[in-house]
């Protein structure tokens, strides 16, 4: 390693959410850029756009760096869930289960996805703070074990789960009270949450699930949030789940899993400085171990849930740049023919991107532009302040990052139907997500009869 780095090892280096765009980015001898051996232009040109691309080699190196840094840092066993709230699609659950991952799901919708793309019902996990009854019986039925969240959950299963079945599979989650720096809609440990049960309450739930010959309670969940480059946090973390894990066994349940959720950051523009997926599983895993030995307690479960830091990396957005308006002394707009409704993110949450033009990713910045969509909206802007070569009508934008909570987040907003998505490996591309068609918007509308009388 080079002297003066930060980094410990090669594996915090090219960790894939340490990199801004796919790992098997590169140029042909033109200079344009390839992702997965694959020209972007001429995706583009194939496919149409908006075009979502998402990097098979990308996606499966992060499998496998969570996998390895797993089995090398933590010695009980392990289990790690792709969170698919971040991109939910039949491909990424084969994928991931393929490579030896469960799958958090938070809804029917993401329910049957991963069933029918193969995961089992035994490594899956089904979240959320307001469950149906017809999400809650999905998941039972299934063998997909099931996170109370709140005393709904307790009593909704109560009533659902016959006296003479099998117990459902439970985890229980709960707010740890531990504060992180990121997008205050994106943090979820905090005592003012949504999620879980608060630290208070827990010793009266853990009676009263003793009392219930419905209920099998196999582990604990916390979650801090998303996007966070800290790592202290998730160390406090393990000290307050150990804590609570304490009370549970002592309290009769045999307690055995320890999900510590998501969370791990990506880079998405360059100041961006998220550690790497090696160095955040070694710091749950020695803050597991030391808060578990200390307390006299055998290793739990560590079962972990990343999302973004899984699938955002591998995932590019193609657009064509379209019209230009330019405000002397001011800014000057380039619009692409997507926006908002592809990518919520910079509106909702003021994320920052990077982009670059897909056939001369490396020219010398001759303008700077405001990237805006094509959304009857002002706040409709993807990049405020990006610096491009000189660009035409037609050319092709990539803009990176944008695997995690980009097509999940998608909507129809001015009725723009959602991008085709492809994935890319070895210089093929396959679509795995069909373009709508503004007809499709349609599909659900009704015109009753009084009004075409
Ligand atoms: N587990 C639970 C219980 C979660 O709520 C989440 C994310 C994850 C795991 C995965 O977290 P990740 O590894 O992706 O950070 N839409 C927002 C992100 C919302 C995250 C919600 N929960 C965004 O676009 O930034």
């Amino acid at each position: 390693m080079a002297k003066n780095t930060p980094y410990e090892s090669d594996r915090d280096l090219f960790s894939p959410n340490r990199n801004i765009s796919p790992i098997t980015s590169e140029l042909d001898k033109q200079g344009r850029l390839m992702i997965g051996g694959c020209l972007l232009s001429k995706l583009a040109e194939g496919y149409g756009t908006p075009l979502y691309v998402l990097d098979e080699a990308s996606l499966r190196a992060s499998c496998i760096a969570y996998r390895d840094a797993l089995k090398r840092y933590y010695p009980g066993s392990s289990i790690p869930l792709y969170a698919s709230k971040a991109n939910s699609s039949l491909v990424l659950s084969k994928i991931v289960a393929d490579e030896g991952f469960g799958i958090d799901v938070v809804s029917e919708g993401e329910l049957i996805t991963a069933l029918r793309g193969g995961v089992p019902g035994a490594k899956i996990v089904l979240h959320g703070n307001n469950k149906s009854d017809k999400e809650l019986l999905m998941a039972y039925e299934n063998g997909v074990t099931i996170v109370l969240d709140n005393h709904h959950d307790i009593n909704r299963l109560a009533e659902l789960i016959p006296q003479d079945k099998p117990p459902a599979e439970l985890m229980l989650r709960f707010t740890p009270g531990i504060e992180c720096h990121t997008h205050e809609y994106i943090r979820t440990g905090h005592i003012d949450s949504k999620f879980g049960f608060g630290l208070e309450e827990l010793q009266e739930v853990f009676i009263k699930l003793k009392e219930a010959n419905w209920a099998r309670l196999n582990g604990l969940h916390a979650h801090i949030g998303s996007q966070i480059f800290e790592l202290e946090p998730h160390r406090d973390l393990a000290i307050v789940m150990a804590d609570v894990f304490q009370m549970a066994r002592k309290l009769g349940h045999p307690v055995k899993d320890l999900n510590v959720g998501g969370g791990l950051g990506i880079r998405y523009v360059k100041s961006d400085d998220p550690p790497a997926i090696d160095s955040w599983i070694k710091v749950i895993s020695s803050a597991v171990i030391d808060a578990f030995t200390s307390r006299s307690i055998d290793l739990p479960r560590l079962i972990c849930e990343p999302g973004r830091s899984l699938v955002a990396s591998a995932g590019v957005t193609l657009y064509k740049l379209g019209a230009r308006k330019h405000i002397p002394g001011l800014r000057t707009y380039l619009s692409v023919d997507g926006g908002m409704s592809d990518n919520p993110r910079p509106i909702t949450y003021q994320s920052l991107y990077s982009a670059c033009l897909a056939d001369c990713p490396m020219g010398l910045a001759e303008e700077t532009v405001t990237i805006a969509g094509k959304h009857c909206e002002s706040g409709d802007v993807l990049l405020k302040e990006l610096s491009l070569p000189y660009s035409k009508n037609g050319d092709v934008l990539v803009v990176f990052g944008t695997g995690a909570y980009n097509f999940s987040m998608s909507s129809n907003y001015n009725r723009i139907p959602r991008p085709a998505a492809v994935i890319v490996k070895d210089g093929e591309s396959e679509l795995i997500q069909q373009r709508e068609q503004p007809e499709d918007l349609l599909r659900y509308d009704l015109l009753p009869d009084r009004f075409s009388r």
